[in-house]
């Protein structure tokens, strides 16, 4: 089988070109155009061998993809690539109408063309698997979980974006049929994950003895995914899952964000013993405008239909995570030397 991947040069979609080659022999076609959050070193472990293609094309690009629709006829898609980063889509929103709902649109409209032409065999087995997230429902209280029949409440440009995408998904198969599949999942984390998101963030800033910067009262809980579990996941999803569905999924491992940094503090004061306890660094800052209280999810239907779920646990997984910050940092360095040095983002002053 042969997986057009879009944004494979990012944390999730490298993990998702990883699994597809090394552990289901798939061919993959990586789609991105590369922007600040794509670190191509993410695929070294792929980048030689024939199963494996990159091709640097935006999205919203319409004859750049017709072209290599038509070079490589791939059997299915899985969209991952957009702008990821909801401090950035505060600061600067028109990227994430850009790519997250222009790119989309644009890419389903291929697909349309693509698929219509397919013989039926072919087009009896194509699918389109869109990767969104559970930010398009808002913020819960202190209880509940996030189904996928919960209403849409989004609070952020980025989550609006993402939203706005998962309603053009849908749209694109009751209207034409595309059989299109969307995930909604919770915030994820492990290792290749660009370090202006939280828990990369802290962990690089505690090895080196800077600031741990805390939003608000560090209060804010969300339900930790881990991403190879979630690629895990989004390949089952291709795999099994119904046309026109949508499926949640997440890592059933709610932390606050400040019970996040001191397990990371924790973890960093074992393996790299430092005179004063990490925990001293943390500082809190002004919150985020519309920063979401607490997300969680309720995966049982990716459970029940799909037969996923999260392999391990979080406290072994963030351990993990920060092991291999301190063994990678040829990885990160180069980025946090250049294009993101940990300045804050993300407060609603005038457009970029
Ligand atoms: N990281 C999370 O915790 C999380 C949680 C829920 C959902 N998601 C969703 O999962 C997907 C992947 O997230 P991520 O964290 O890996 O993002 P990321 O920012 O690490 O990577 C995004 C990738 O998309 C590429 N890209 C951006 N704009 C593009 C364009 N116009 N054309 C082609 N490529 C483009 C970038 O170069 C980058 O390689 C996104 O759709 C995101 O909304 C992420």
């Amino acid at each position: 089988m042969r997986v057009l991947v879009t944004g494979g040069a990012g944390f999730i979609g490298s993990a998702v070109c990883r699994q597809l080659v090394h552990e289901h022999g798939m061919d993959v076609i990586n789609v991105d155009n590369l922007t600040y959050a794509a670190n191509l070193r993410s695929l070294d472990s792929i980048a030689g061998d024939p199963r494996y293609a990159f091709e640097q094309a935006d999205i919203c690009d319409r004859a750049a993809l017709d072209d290599i629709f038509v070079r490589y006829a791939p059997a299915a898609v899985i969209h991952l690539a957009a702008e990821s980063h909801v401090d950035r889509s505060i600061t600067g929103s028109s990227a994430f109408i850009d790519t997250n709902f222009v790119g989309t649109y644009q890419l389903l409209e291929v697909c349309r063309r693509y698929y219509d032409r397919l013989p039926a065999d072919r087009r009896n087995q194509f699918r389109f698997v869109h990767v969104s997230t559970d930010e398009v429902y808002g913020s819960l209280g202190a209880t509940g979980r996030f189904r996928e029949d919960t209403p849409y409440q989004p609070s952020s440009p980025y989550s609006a974006s993402k939203a706005a995408s998962d309603h053009l998904v849908h749209a694109w198969f009751k209207t034409y049929g595309l059989p299109v599949m969307i995930s909604n999942c919770s915030n994820n984390y492990g290792p290749y994950q660009f370090p202006e998101k939280l828990i990369p963030l802290i962990i690089l800033n505690a090895i080196e003895g800077k600031p741990l910067p805390v939003y608000g009262e560090g209060t804010n809980v969300r339900d930790w995914l881990y991403v190879e579990d979630h690629a895990d996941g989004l390949i089952t999803l291709l795999q099994r899952g119904r046309p026109g569905e949508k499926y949640n999924f997440g890592g059933d491992s709610e932390r606050t964000n400040l019970e996040v940094v001191k397990t990371i503090c924790r973890i960093v004061d074992r393996v790299a013993p430092a005179p004063r306890p990490r925990e001293s660094l943390i500082t809190f800052v002004q919150d985020r405008p519309g920063h979401d209280l607490r997300y969680a999810i309720d995966a049982t239907k990716a459970r029940r239909e799909l037969g996923w779920a999260p392999r391990g646990n979080f406290d072994d997984r963030i351990e993990q995570t920060v092991l291999w910050y301190l063994e990678n940092h040829a990885w990160w360095e180069p980025s946090r030397a250049t294009v993101y040095k940990g300045e804050r983002l993300g407060l609603a002053q005038a457009q970029l």
